[in-house]
């Protein structure tokens, strides 16, 4: 049995990501809740993860997809109630796995309490101190305070009906918050003991590298600011040297509890000061998505790995390694699309998307296939993986949703130049057939394709070659395998990708043109069947040696 109060549980950790919408819908609304989660325990069991880490299940019009937070400290009651909430808890921890949630500082929704009074309040109000609230420009005000745009397109500041504008990096029902002003920052301290308080193990910090702002006048013109990552803490939004002061504060509080509470951070800043945010003072530990981003290539796979492996060394945290999440095409269809010389296939799954999956023509089968490859190489890797919920199915993004299906603001607020991030959230497929594929007894929020009962865990649980069955074989022998924190790259033909692990653990991976040699030891497991012996192309195997 897992034992819970081991304080450094988080450094090996598989850790399952819970798109709490599209997981499991007890209710038959169509919307994944609480009880819907805690009802697939025996699947989270069986899948082998150490941790769950839950996107928003707040109070939320889902403006951006629940991280518009009306309540920090309550349930959607269509997700459920604070009390199934507890029951989720208590079932997780029975069955050895602990509970990450997502905390959403640099923003509140438009209908937080705080926002409502902050509008029904003047100018210059305390109320309006909790947000960013500046005078327009131009005769009346009637201009925006500055030209700087949204992270979703269009322009960051809005108008209230009285006059003043507010600042929102995301959508407008999204107002940044003023993390200069005490009152936020205790209220955020309460906000963390409460869950802490109710079991939860651990928090994933959305935007982390935002929070803490320079407004002062005048403002740099937004062609100065449009680049996000500096690397020197000198731009106004992002990253600036403040935010850690805050993290510093988050810490104390996490230290008042046994085990300490845990903490990963969604920073997005350059390399060289991702260590910072990871640090033992700070949040602990911080998402390096450079794997996510890396094409399917041992070039790639050596670099980012590389950089990885530095992280851990300077923030003496250990690193994060993770193929997809709820903001990006699956992976499974970003690598079973064809990528030309100096293009990436973050971009091409997002030009395919736009053309609503039809071209260029998305290779199922490669893309899984290289998808399960990939994960083997993850899950060898010393330090965290995060699995996004559908990845351990090999589920791919959904291409064709409609418009009028579409609910990310990045589809509307891009004037077409983004169809969003609905794709990989559509709800899972549990069985082959039903109304929504067993994720609930009545349609899903978003629509699910025919082809998706393929992949639906019913059938994949009955094949001992499906890709669920891999991930399972792949967690349970990580459990008995991994020891200390070590790599040691291992010389061998150029396209593949080849280390091993303290106790004779070798990781090997054909890219280009298999198949290819295995070291003599004992074969563990294999992403693809080998021929004769040998690794085929775009195929892992983990191999024990002496
Ligand atoms: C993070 C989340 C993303 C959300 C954004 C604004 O990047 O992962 O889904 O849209 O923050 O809260
Ligand atoms: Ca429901």
């Amino acid at each position: 049995m897992t034992d819970l109060s081991d304080p450094t549980w988080w450094r090996s950790a598989v850790v399952y990501q819970i798109y709490p919408r599209s997981f499991a819908d007890s209710n038959a609304d169509g919307i994944g809740d609480l009880p819907g989660i805690t009802s697939r325990m025996g699947y989270l069991r069986e899948l082998g993860v150490d941790a769950v880490w839950l996107s928003p299940f707040y109070p939320s019009a889902l403006a951006d997809g629940g991280y518009d937070v009306d309540d920090y400290r309550d349930v959607d009651p269509r997700l459920g109630t604070l009390a199934d909430f507890d029951a989720m808890v208590e079932a997780l921890h029975d069955n050895g796995i602990r509970v990450v949630v997502d905390i959403v500082p640099n923003h509140t929704s438009d209908r937080h309490a705080w926002f409502r009074e902050a509008l029904a309040s003047p100018a210059g109000s305390a109320a309006r101190q909790r947000y960013i609230f500046r005078d327009g420009r131009g005769p009346g005000g009637v201009l925006p305070p500055n030209d700087w745009e949204s992270g979703f397109g269009g322009p960051a500041w809005e108008r209230t009906p009285e006059g003043q504008w507010y600042f929102h990096h995301f959508a407008r029902e999204q107002p940044d918050l003023n993390w200069d002003n005490p009152e936020v920052r205790a209220d955020f301290r309460t906000t963390l003991r409460f869950w802490a308080d109710r079991g939860v193990d651990g928090f994933r910090v959305d935007v982390a590298h935002g929070l803490v702002k320079d407004m002062s006048e005048p403002f740099d013109p937004w062609a100065d600011v449009a680049q996000m990552q500096r690397g020197d803490g000198s731009h106004p939004l992002w990253d600036r040297d403040g935010v850690h002061e805050v993290y510093a504060s988050w810490r104390a509080v996490f230290d008042e509890y046994d085990p300490p509470r845990f903490a990963v951070a969604e920073a997005s800043v350059h390399p060289r000061r991702r260590a910072r945010y990871a640090s033992a003072e700070g949040l602990g530990q911080a998402f390096n998505f450079e794997m996510q981003e890396a094409d399917w290539r041992v070039e790639d796979y050596r670099r980012v790995i590389d950089s990885g492996l530095a992280d851990m060394r300077e923030s003496g945290s250990s690193t994060t390694w993770l193929l997809g999440c709820h903001d990006t095409p699956r992976v499974a269809t970003r690598y079973g699309l064809p990528v030309g010389p100096g293009e990436h296939a973050q971009q091409v799954a997002r030009q395919w998307l736009l053309r609503d999956g039809a071209e260029p023509v998305l290779d199922r089968a490669l893309g899984e296939r290289r998808a399960r490859a990939a994960a083997l190489v993850l899950l060898a890797l010393p330090g965290s993986t995060y699995v996004y919920q559908g990845d351990e199915l090999g589920l791919h993004e959904v291409g064709d949703l409609p418009a009028a299906a579409l609910q990310d603001p990045m589809a509307s607020r891009s004037g077409g130049a983004e169809k969003g991030r609905d794709g990989c959230r559509v709800p899972l497929p549990w069985t082959a057939q039903g109304p929504s594929f067993g994720f609930g007894g009545n349609g899903a929020h978003l629509p699910q394709p025919a082809w998706f009962g393929r992949y639906a865990v019913q059938s994949q649980e009955a094949d001992p070659s499906s890709t669920l069955a891999l991930y399972r074989s792949a967690l349970a022998l990580r459990r008995r395998l991994a020891r200390g924190e070590d790599l040691a790259w291992v010389e061998d033909e150029p396209q593949v990708l080849h280390f091993a692990r303290s106790g004779g653990w070798h990781c090997v991976t054909a890219f280009g043109n298999g198949p290819v040699a295995l070291p003599a030891g004992q074969v563990l497991l294999a992403s693809a069947p080998l021929e004769d012996g040998r690794l085929p192309a775009d195929a892992t195997a983990w191999v024990r040696m002496g």
